[in-house]
């Protein structure tokens, strides 16, 4: 279901040579019942649903439902946007503005319940929300976050909003199939079931003996041992690019600990090659690249014959777009592997909720082996936390010179 074509002259590594993996278990039947009918809700009632979190609290549902939505429309009607997960507030005052001719429903989501930018941008929101709908506020703003801590759940309980849950043994960059994820997911109008289907199969097909997630991760460990200091994920659909940025969480929280770790970085092709594609042809060598690519994309289009073909291009007239995409990204692979690059690349057959669901679990496991060959902890993140107690300190140093 996946192809992936790892780096030859690398020895393929067993499970077995690694240490144990923590296994993801998407949700139940009942529950991806359960967040379908609030989503149908939902789409039925709302013309924006605002879903609030940070990191791994929105990137995987943005990556989802960016790669899965047409380019210029949405699925059905609910245009899903984003809150808290900046502190701009220039952001958060033209999205009220924006919100207040259109019917909102809003998803706050945060396992912890107190980080800084979600519980701000929920505090605005609340308070709009209240004024806005009055009682009705209490059914239109949904909470996920851990069933019995946090300052969230207290609020929730308080206002009775309605409540998922995200498992507590369950990090954010590694809750896109549990109900962080699947409830935006689901309002966007992709199919959950399909999501998690996929998910499931690659939770089970990477979980044998030998297998191309374990084949990733012990080629991009082998690279790291020979000296390559960054990793670079490239896609040739532009839809892809949220994609990218869930991955460099994923890869970049989970591995880049105790001065070890792969610097994530991500390019989007073929506008990338025409900004950095220097630098990655002929620049210092300290990457290795990863392609992603899917075989169908929907509503692909020929390129149309012209009489007087005074651009040249009627050596291309018939062929598709999505055709001419792939020979480009066989050509950038090849020029960069003479360029001195190594190129892992990544296929699969179609880009549609269930393959979506497959890559992110095969990813997710991969990053697993990873952290664990560097021996690092893949589900901390010591280093996220020391910014916020140095912000948390200065926040409250300037309270005390406003008071003063
Ligand atoms: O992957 C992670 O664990 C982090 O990126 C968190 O998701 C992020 O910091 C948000 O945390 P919370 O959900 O507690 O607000």
């Amino acid at each position: 279901m996946i192809y992936f074509q790892p780096l030859t002259e690398f020895p393929r590594m067993k499970n077995t040579d690694c240490p144990s993996m923590k296994h993801y278990n998407p949700v139940t039947v009942q529950e991806l019942f359960a967040i379908q009918n609030v989503a149908n809700q939902v789409i039925s009632e709302a013309k924006v649903f605002l879903v609030i979190g940070v990191g791994g609290s929105f990137l995987g549902a943005r990556a989802v439902i960016d790669a899965l939505t047409p380019y210029f429309t949405t699925k059905n009607d609910v245009e899903i946007l984003y809150a808290g997960n900046n502190m701009s507030g220039a952001y958060l005052n033209q999205l009220l503005t924006y919100l207040d001719t259109k019917e909102v429903y809003v998803n706050v989501i945060s396992k912890s319940g107190s980080t800084m930018e979600p519980a701000l941008a929920f505090r605005v929101v609340k308070k709009y929300m209240d004024k806005r709908y009055g009682k009705e506020a209490r059914k239109r703003i949904i909470v996920t976050t851990d069933a019995e801590k946090g300052i969230l759940k207290k609020i929730a309980n308080k206002e009775g909003y309605r409540q998922f849950v995200i498992p507590s043994d369950v990090g954010g960059r590694y809750s896109v199939f549990t109900p962080v994820g699947l409830l935006p997911i689901a309002v966007a109008g992709i199919d959950i079931e399909a999501f998690v289907r996929g998910g499931r199969q690659a939770e089970l097909d990477f979980s044998s003996e030998s297998n191309s997630a374990i084949d990733y991760a012990w080629n991009r460990y082998a690279l790291y041992k020979q000296g390559y200091s960054v990793e670079l994920l490239a896609s040739f659909e532009p839809r892809l690019n949220k994609l990218h940025e869930w991955w460099k969480q994923l890869f970049g929280e989970s591995e880049g600990k105790e001065h070890k770790g792969l610097y994530p970085s991500t390019v989007n092709y073929s506008s990338d090659l025409h900004a950095i594609g220097q630098f990655i042809q002929d620049g210092s060598r300290i990457m290795f690249e990863t392609l992603i690519h899917f075989d169908t994309i929907e509503g692909d289009m020929e390129i149309p014959f012209s009489v007087d073909n005074i651009d040249g291009l009627n050596y291309l007239a018939g062929r598709s777009m999505n055709s001419i995409n792939s020979t480009s990204k066989d050509g950038v692979a090849l020029a960069h592997e003479e360029g001195g690059i190594p190129v892992i690349r990544i296929e699969l057959p179609k880009l549609d909720a269930y393959h979506v669901g497959y890559l992110m679990m095969f990813f997710m496991k991969a990053c697993v082996i990873s952290a664990n060959l560097l021996e690092v902890n893949p589900y901390d993140q010591p280093g996220v936390e020391a910014y916020k107690d140095k912000m948390l300190e200065l926040l409250k140093e300037d309270m005390v010179k406003v008071r003063a």
